[in-house]
């Protein structure tokens, strides 16, 4: 059994299996195998473009009868063209027709930065929602609205730095259950895990493995390749482990959730073993060590030339 967090309404797996580049094709048996092997929480996006199979996967794993939907969690996420009140759960009821579901344990806003109805990705400055014409706040009550009515159980954020996340304690009725971010060790984000920790907002790790398998597009020529450290491969090598799983589990002992990706059955199931991995004290010493600030999603694509957004705005620290 997967260990949980406590949130307002469940228990949140603290792993789960991620589907962002997961293709179309691989994903339908990706989440069957993930099921059938113990993974109970699936983590998706609209913007993925892979709900409808993921949502064949699971209606076909609720009527094997190997699963029952109230034993998982699914969480998916809120496009950015989606966040003007009116059109929130409408994007959610696409969401959940995809995925087959009556109702979502976790439904996040994807993006702290709105874009117009009708664009995918921005490419002018022209596709941007300015963000004094649209206030975060204003999206997150039309999300707490869907918790009203019982279409989600849970509503959190993703990618919000601590300003952000402030001004919707401040001005929202629900606490953000949980806030989605890039976290490994070479991006340790000390300060946010503290302001959460206070606060009761879990953290859920994305690209916990370093994300070696996003678009080249998003690749820098010289970047870092976590899954090849050296002290983390030394750690692997002192428990009989692989490097995914000391991610995988240094992630579990900061507390926080994780989501590593894996169409790939053995990977799959290696991943899911990591839970059961204890790091010593001296490894997470070791480990703190690392952090080196690296962003492998580092938000550029947020900002081209005109956007309203800039990356330290976004991130709220120089990047
Ligand atoms: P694959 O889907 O072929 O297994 P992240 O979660 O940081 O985005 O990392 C996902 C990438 O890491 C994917 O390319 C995935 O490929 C690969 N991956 C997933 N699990 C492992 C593992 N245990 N060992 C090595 N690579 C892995």
């Amino acid at each position: 059994m997967i260990k949980t967090h406590e949130l307002s309404q469940g228990k949140m797996p603290v792993l789960g299996l991620g589907t962002w580049n997961s293709q179309p094709g691989e994903v339908y048996n990706a989440v069957k195998e993930a099921v059938k092997m113990g993974y109970r929480h699936i983590d998706c996006a609209s913007i993925y473009q892979n709900e409808e199979e993921i949502g064949k996967a699971l209606s076909e794993l609720f009527a094997e009868g190997v699963v029952k939907r109230e034993d998982l969690w699914i969480t998916s996420k809120l496009w950015n063209n989606a966040h003007a009140p009116d059109d929130v759960q409408l994007a959610l009821e696409k969401t959940l027709k995809d995925l087959r579901l009556g109702y979502l344990d976790l439904y996040l806003i994807h993006w702290p930065v709105p874009i117009k109805k009708d664009i995918v990705m921005p490419n002018t400055p022209a596709d941007f929602v300015k963000p004094d014409d649209l206030s975060l706040t204003s999206t997150w009550q039309a999300m707490e609205q869907l918790v009203d009515k019982n279409l989600v159980r849970n509503i959190g954020v993703s990618n919000f730095n601590v300003e952000r996340l402030q001004t919707l304690l401040d001005h929202g009725n629900i606490k953000p259950a949980v806030n989605q971010i890039e976290l490994h060790p070479y991006l340790q984000q000390p300060a946010m895990l503290d302001f959460c920790q206070q606060a009761g907002i879990y953290l859920t790790a994305y690209s916990p493995l370093g994300s070696k398998g996003r678009p080249d597009g998003m690749k820098a020529a010289d970047e870092p390749v976590l899954l090849e450290d050296g002290t983390i491969g030394a750690i692997a090598q002192q428990h009989g482990a692989t490097p995914a799983q000391v991610l995988i589990a240094w992630a579990i002992q900061r507390e926080t959730m994780v989501i590593p990706k894996s169409v790939n059955p053995a990977r799959m199931k290696q991943n899911l073993e990591a839970a059961s991995l204890t790091l010593t004290q001296k490894d997470m010493q070791e480990i703190a060590t690392l952090d080196r600030h690296r962003r492998y999603v580092d938000g550029t694509f947020w900002t081209t030339q005109g956007s309203p957004h800039t990356l330290e705005n976004l991130w709220g620290e120089p990047v």
